[in-house]
């Protein structure tokens, strides 16, 4: 009899964190790295968020909480998705969990049964379908391309839902391409799901706060008043505020769902840490001025990126409209070889030999469901990328 699960054998580690790991591996025993990998802000957790956390623990805020979040955290959500969306929502609407990552699996696990399918725009967020698999349901990729902008179509959406369709992931701007939907882009996936009322929308909006130039960040139940009772709306600190390892993510929806979302944390972590839930409590009600001046310097870094590899033949790499990544296409580089002799027959081969003979850790596009394309994250210095750049450049250039 096998000791481990079946469940097990139906999923993946995530590629992500594999690729993060050898970068700092390869780092530790000398070698020349430059990690573009990590899907975190370089910035530090501000001040007055990291004085909350330190009053929460000089309170004694350090016992067991709300399984589901406290009261305080609660309606500082509910300010900020009024504020920031236009949403009302009270606070049995309201899901606290560890990170983004656990909303949207109890949100999975809360809802999903064997035969359920959930349409998956591709690229997608390497966990959306490995979760959906976890959870006993069945991943449906649809491929947003290059040529769409890395956008499902509506047509697209309509085609792909089925009587079995539960829930459609929606995530803009999105890892890995950083595309973001225009009004009017979104407008059109909502009419569809409008005919479709058996199809709940489940959108994660962790980018919200990176966007750029003149694009304006929108979420479904927002553009389209008539989802509000099918949307779960998920969002959370960690990439807004740069408190990727506090680990707070939340989500709005309907109550019956986030009451069985409740029940399936109660039953596996219980509330998240109770300090950074107070954090998160400052993050959301305390100055929001620092968002723009961030979200200038990862637009700063972002024409750097997209400049220095669009000047690469054979690399496509579109302009996204928000996020900290790049997803270029190296359509043109498959088939060559390095000078050592490796050759570019997939992205895969294309992310080993950059990290082994140019010393750059990138992810490559089968991870995410879109090939031949890799992922840059540009969240890291000015220098470090225009360095990771300049290797990126003069190792396609060796390519023949
Ligand atoms: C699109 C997307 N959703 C969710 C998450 C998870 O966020 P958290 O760290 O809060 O679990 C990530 C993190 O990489 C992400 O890129």
């Amino acid at each position: 009899m096998a000791f481990l699960s079946d469940t097990l054998a139906r999923v993946k580690p995530s590629p992500t964190i594999a690729v993060s790991n050898l970068a700092a591996e390869l780092k530790a025993a000398g070698h020349d790295v430059i990690g573009l990998g990590a899907g975190e802000p370089d910035f530090d957790t501000p001040d007055h968020i990291k004085a909350a956390a330190k009053a929460a623990i000089d309170a004694g805020r350090t016992k067991y909480t709300a399984v589901d979040g406290i009261p305080e955290l609660k309606q500082a959500i509910c300010a900020k998705f009024k504020r920031d969306n236009g949403l009302e929502y009270e606070p049995a609407q309201v899901s606290v969990g560890t990170g983004g990552k656990q909303i949207l699996y109890n949100a999975l696990m809360a809802t999903l049964n064997p035969g359920d399918e959930v349409i998956i725009p591709a690229p997608y967020w390497v966990s959306y379908p490995d979760m959906v698999l976890l959870a006993g349901g069945t991943p449906v990729p649809v491929e947003a391309t290059l040529e769409n902008a890395f956008k499902l179509s509506p047509e697209q959406l309509e085609a792909a839902i089925t009587p079995k369709t539960k829930w459609l992931i929606f995530n803009s701007p999105s890892n890995p391409t950083g595309a973001g939907y225009t009004r009017e882009e979104l407008k059109g996936l909502t009419d569809v799901l409008m005919r479709h009322p058996h199809v709940w929308v489940m959108t994660d909006d962790m980018y919200e706060h990176l966007a750029y130039d003149e694009f304006t960040f929108c979420t479904p139940a927002e553009v389209e008043p008539g989802l509000y009772d099918r949307t779960l709306t998920c969002n959370g600190v960690s990439k807004a505020y740069a408190m990727t390892g506090w680990r707070i993510g939340y989500a709005a929806g309907p109550k019956e769902l986030i009451a069985a979302m409740r029940k399936i944390q109660s039953q596996s972590t219980s509330n998240p840490c109770s300090v950074s839930q107070w954090a998160a409590v400052e993050a959301l009600n305390g100055t929001q001025a620092f968002l723009q001046q961030w979200a200038k310097v990862f637009q700063g870094r972002r024409d750097l990126v997209v400049r220095m590899l669009s000047e690469i033949d054979g690399v496509t790499c579109p302009v996204p409209e928000g996020a900290f990544y790049v997803y270029p296409s190296i359509a043109g580089l498959i088939g060559k070889a390095t000078p050592k002799g490796t050759v570019i027959d997939s992205d895969e081969a294309f992310a080993k030999a950059l990290l082994e003979e140019a010393g750059v850790a990138v992810v490559f596009g089968a991870a995410f469901g879109l090939s031949p394309n890799f992922r840059v994250s540009y969240a890291t210095s000015e220098a470090a990328l225009e360095e990771a750049c300049r290797r990126i450049q003069s190792f396609c250039a060796g390519l023949s």
